[in-house]
């Protein structure tokens, strides 16, 4: 394994590989669990060489005590990616490397997905993580890139940055990762106290809920229920719940047969916000 600082050693070394191999990436913003192991495993197995980035993107926090108190774990982090076979490049770069002199981002149309949910409660978000994840594109110039669908969000908006950008890149959807007892892996989920991590569970059991539910009760009264069932939890502080059309990510007020749906839940174990969702039909 060999870790790269600086994008230019990188690039370089890369411009040899590209002649010969398929090169996956998953870019990270550190803190690894088994979700982001599972997506590099997945990676390796479909291409010859993979690139992990990790980077806590500042442009994409609209909160600045997140971002200070966001986990960097980078010891930890290159020990386990020590532990995988195959050949893994590890690009750790300081925010100078990728912002340079400006600390800034470009405005992107994504086409109203960037107005919903996230893009609604956290204020310029996908224009960090677009920029982001367009310089990385360019620097890495993958194949593949690999990107978890807890963000589900965020997958469709990379999905539609790489034809904005025009990028030849396929973008590969993962499954989510859960803990034992149901709550989706989060590099946040470090910061939870034990009390915290047991109450979090309320967002998957909630969202099985309505998944169980869902084919015999109205879309009102699945908001009611869920809205109900975190009023009575004394831990966790609903911030949304949404059923939205899986592809428009617009919030659906009734059911269409012809339409699949996702349901959404952003709350917070006191200043900790976790985001989950679960596909409906
Ligand atoms: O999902 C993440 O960890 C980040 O949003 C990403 C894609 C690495 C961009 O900073």
């Amino acid at each position: 394994m060999v870790i790269y600082t600086q994008k230019e050693t990188l690039i370089q070394a890369l411009s040899f590989a590209k002649k010969k191999d398929k090169i996956g990436f998953v870019p990270t913003m550190g803190a690894l669990h088994e979700g982001h192991i599972s997506l590099i495993k997945k990676a390796l197995e479909e291409n010859d060489l993979v690139v992990v980035s990790i980077f806590v993107n500042p442009t994409q926090f609209d909160n600045s005590a997140d971002l200070k108190k966001y986990p960097r774990t980078a010891d930890d982090d290159i020990s386990l990616l020590k532990k995988l076979k195959g050949e893994v490049i590890v690009y750790l770069p300081e925010v100078s490397d990728l912002y340079e002199d400006s600390v800034s981002v470009k405005n992107y149309n994504f086409g109203g997905l960037a107005n919903e949910m996230e893009g609604k409660h956290r204020s310029g978000h996908f224009d960090g993580v677009g920029t982001i994840v367009n310089k990385l594109f360019r620097i890495v110039k993958p194949n593949v890139a690999y990107f978890g669908e807890k963000d589900f969000q965020q997958l469709q908006i990379v999905k539609k940055l790489v034809s904005i950008e025009n990028l030849p890149i396929k973008i590969v959807g993962c499954p989510i990762f859960r803990e034992l007892n149901g709550l989706a892996m989060s590099s946040r989920n470090k910061r939870l106290t034990a009390k915290q991590f047991e109450e979090a569970t309320i967002i998957y059991k909630t969202l099985k809920e309505v998944k169980e539910k869902f084919s015999s009760t109205s879309i009102a009264d699945l908001n009611a229920l869920v809205a109900e069932r975190f009023l009575q939890n004394p831990i966790m502080n609903l911030e949304y719940f949404e059923i939205a059309n899986e592809k428009t990510l617009k919030t659906a007020k009734r059911k269409n047969k012809a339409s699949k749906y996702r349901a959404f839940i952003a709350a917070f174990a006191g200043e900790i916000r976790l985001i989950d969702n679960m596909p409906l039909n």
